[in-house]
């Protein structure tokens, strides 16, 4: 750990360069830092537990611009009543060491009462996205994404925000979001980083057992098949679907949420691929939901 000093503003300054602010007041300081300076500021939200698909935005990010901000926040208000919002991977100072690395500027980690102080009733809805794919599933979760991600952008007031393929539903609505409200910001999306074996990298990953891992390639293999039929001619929606849940039905361990094709903005199912259509899937592998997904273009 590299000996930290207290810059002017009360936030904490690592001799590498990388700002830690812990409150929104002082983000918004170390902010006009940039903006003062000029700077095209690129932002990646997260909640953390990093890996190599969060820092391939982070590497987007400080390719594209002058200054690079990043968030560690675990959202509770995207999280179901029965989901992992209390067991979530937290890994903290290994993230700020992995950050620092990549020569992140700013750091924003805030406590949750600094997000969500008593008494806050807004939220952020995009209305008939937010029920589809895994909205469906997480009743509530897309709104939890877009109140959060709304309060990021105005606190910190990116130029860029970069979001991973890997959550296409999440890019299909924050898109929806930025345009309807007029944000000021523009949305970069960054492609699927895989583990070796094609398992598309999740902080969920970690909650696999070692059977549970294997069982896991079932989705990115299902989501081959589907590129298989489609690079051999097949068009019809409900054929390429089955090819993929055949894939998945063959590991019992394996029990399907969904299997959709559909329009990458709209996420509206689409009867063939006679244009761009989003193919994503979402399965369960024992209690832990992964999801992944592919591009088919005609
Ligand atoms: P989180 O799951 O931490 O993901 C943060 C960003 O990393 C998202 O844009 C996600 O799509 C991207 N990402 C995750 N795995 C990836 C992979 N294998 N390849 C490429 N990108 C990947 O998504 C969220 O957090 C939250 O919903 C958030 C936007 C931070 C709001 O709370």
């Amino acid at each position: 750990m590299q000996p930290a000093m207290i810059g002017g503003s009360g936030a904490v300054k690592s001799s590498a360069g990388m700002q830690l602010c812990r409150s929104i007041a002082e983000m918004r300081f170390a902010v006009r830092g940039c903006k003062a300076k000029n700077q095209k500021l690129g932002f990646v939200p997260t909640m953390g537990a990093l890996h190599e698909g969060h820092l391939s935005l982070v590497r987007a990010a400080r390719r594209q611009c002058d200054a690079v901000a990043v968030s560690i926040f675990v959202n509770p208000t995207q999280f179901g009543p029965n989901e992992d919002f209390s067991k979530y991977p937290r890994t903290f100072e290994r993230d700020r060491e992995l950050l620092e690395k990549e020569g992140v500027d700013l750091l924003f980690a805030p406590a949750t009462e600094e997000m969500y102080p008593p008494g806050a009733l807004s939220y952020v809805t995009v209305e008939g996205l937010s029920e589809k794919l895994d909205g469906r599933s997480r009743p509530g979760h897309f709104r939890g994404v877009t109140t959060i991600v709304s309060k990021l952008f105005n606190i910190i007031e990116p130029d860029v925000a970069f979001f991973g393929q890997k959550d296409a539903a999440q890019v299909a609505v924050v898109r929806r979001m930025v345009s309807d409200l007029n944000i000021p910001v523009t949305v970069a999306v960054c492609p699927i980083v895989r583990e070796p074996d094609g398992l598309a990298m999740s902080s969920r990953n970690r909650y696999l057992s070692p059977e549970e891992r294997v069982s896991a390639r079932a989705l990115s293999q299902s989501l081959a098949s589907v590129r298989g039929q489609f690079e051999a001619g097949e068009r019809d929606a409900a054929k390429l679907i089955a090819a993929g849940t055949r894939t998945i039905a063959r590991d019992p361990a394996v029990r399907l949420d969904y299997y959709e094709i559909v329009d990458p903005d709209t996420l509206d199912p689409l009867q063939s691929v006679s244009r761009p259509a989003l193919v994503a899937v979402a399965a369960f592998v024992g209690s832990t939901r992964l999801i992944d997904n592919v591009m088919l273009t005609p």
